[in-house]
C-alpha cells in the first residue's frame, strides 16, 4: 500500500500519538557526568574552554555529588589534575593522589553514585603523552605496567569502573588480570575500545593541561578514517573482559557507534567529548542556536545510533529538563 491510503503524518498528529510510537529514550539513566579534580581547598573554578565546567578541589566535590545523585543522574567518571607531573605519571598511582581522595569522598557523600576513573597519564606526564616514552615513542609494555599501578590504586579507593583511555595493545586483559589477582574481580571495565586522534579534544586537554610536549597521539589512538579498525578494537577488548566498550568522540563516529551495535551485544558507551559540547556553548552563546533543543536532538542521535551510555558535559542540564515533573 502506498499514498493515498498510507499516510505516516496520522501518527504524528498529536502529541500522544507521537510518543506511542517513539522509538528512542533518552533520559538522566542514560548519562554518566565527567568531573574534574584539582589539588587544593575550597576550590570550583570555571574552566574557560568548557563554560559551566569546574575543577573542583575534593571538598567541594561532596556537594557537587550529592546534586549529580539528586538529578537522577548514575555515574561520574573522574579526571585528576595531579600536584605535580613526572616523566611517567606516577602521581596516578598516589594513594593519597587527588582522585583517590576524590573516589573517598563521593562514595561518602553519595553512596549510590556508580564512580568511573579516566585512566591514563597524559594529565600525570611532563610530556603529555599517555604512557611511557621510550626513545621518543610511547612504549606500551611499559605502559601497562603503570596502568596496572593506577587501577589497582582507584579500585582500592572504591572505583566501581576503571576506565583505561590511553589505546595501549591489551590493556583490558592486563587490568583485568590485575584486577582479579588483587581481588577486585567486583570492578569493572569500562574501555575507551575506539578512541579517535581527534580535534574535537582540544577544550579538554586546555581544561587539564595535558596537550603533548611533542609529536601528538597518532601512534596509539585511531585513525579517523578508519571503522573496520575499530571493529577490530572492540573485538579484542570485549575478548580481553572489556565490561562496556566505548566509542570517542561521539557525533563525527555516529556511524562507528551504529556499527559496533550491530555487531556486539556487550554496553556500549559514547563520549560526548569536550568539542561537540563547546561548539554548541559557543554558538549558543552568539544566539544562534537554541541550546536546549539542539543539545537534546544531539544526544538524542547518540541513542539512536546505539549507545546505551552516554559521557556528555550536558548531563546535569539535560537531566533537568527530562526529569518527569
Ligand atoms: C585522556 C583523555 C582525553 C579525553 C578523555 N580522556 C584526551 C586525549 O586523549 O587527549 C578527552 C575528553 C574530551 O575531549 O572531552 N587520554
Ligand atoms: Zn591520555
Amino acid at each position: 500500500m502506498s499514498f493515498p491510503e498510507t499516510r505516516l503524518r496520522r501518527l504524528r498528529r498529536t502529541p500522544a500519538l507521537r510518543r506511542l510510537v517513539r522509538e528512542t529514550t533518552l533520559g538522566p539513566d542514560n548519562f554518566i557526568y565527567p568531573l574534574f579534580v584539582c589539588p587544593g581547598k575550597g576550590i570550583k573554578r570555571e574552566i574557560p574552554s568548557l563554560p559551566g565546567q569546574f575543577h573542583f578541589s575534593v571538598d567541594e566535590l561532596p556537594r557537587e555529588a550529592e546534586e549529580i545523585a539528586r538529578l537522577g543522574i548514575p555515574g561520574v567518571i573522574l579526571f585528576g589534575l595531579p600536584e605535580k607531573k613526572d616523566e611517567v605519571g606516577s602521581e596516578a598511582w598516589h594513594a593519597e593522589g587527588v582522585v583517590q581522595r576524590a573516589l573517598r569522598a563521593i562514595k561518602k557523600a553519595a553512596p549510590d553514585l556508580a564512580l568511573a576513573v579516566d585512566t591514563c597519564f597524559c594529565e600525570y606526564t611532563t610530556h603529555g603523552h599517555c604512557g611511557v616514552v621510550v626513545n621518543g615513542e610511547i612504549d606500551n609494555d611499559a605502559t601497562l605496567e603503570n596502568l596496572g599501578r593506577a587501577a589497582l590504586s582507584y579500585a582500592r579507593a572504591g572505583a566501581d569502573l576503571v576506565a583505561p583511555s590511553g589505546m595501549m595493545d591489551g590493556f583490558v586483559g592486563f587490568l583485568r588480570e590485575s584486577l582479579d589477582e588483587d581481588g577486585f574481580e567486583q570492578v569493572a571495565l569500562l574501555s575507551y575500545a575506539a578512541k579517535y586522534a581527534s580535534g574535537y579534544y582540544g577544550p579538554f586537554r586546555t581544561a587539564v593541561d595535558s596537550t603533548p610536549a611533542f609529536g601528538d597521539r597518532a601512534g596509539y589512538q585511531m585513525d579517523p578514517a578508519n571503522v573496520r579498525e575499530a571493529m577490530r578494537e572492540v573485538a579484542l577488548d570485549i575478548e580481553e573482559g572489556a565490561d562496556i566498550v566505548m566509542v570517542k568522540p561521539a557525533l563525527a563516529y555516529l556511524d562507528v557507534i551504529a556499527e559496533v551495535r550491530n555487531d556486539c551485544d556487550v554496553p556500549i558507551a559514547a563520549y560526548n567529548v569536550s568539542g561537540e559540547y563547546a561548539m554548541l556553548k559557543a554558538a549558543a552563546e552568539k544566539g544562534w542556536i537554541d541550546y536546549d533543543r539542539v543539545m537534546l536532538e544531539t544526544l538524542l542521535s547518540m541513542r539512536r545510533a546505539g549507545a546505551d551510555i552516554i559521557l556528555t558535559y550536558h548531563a546535569k542540564e539535560a537531566a533537568r529538563l527530562l526529569r518527569p515533573r
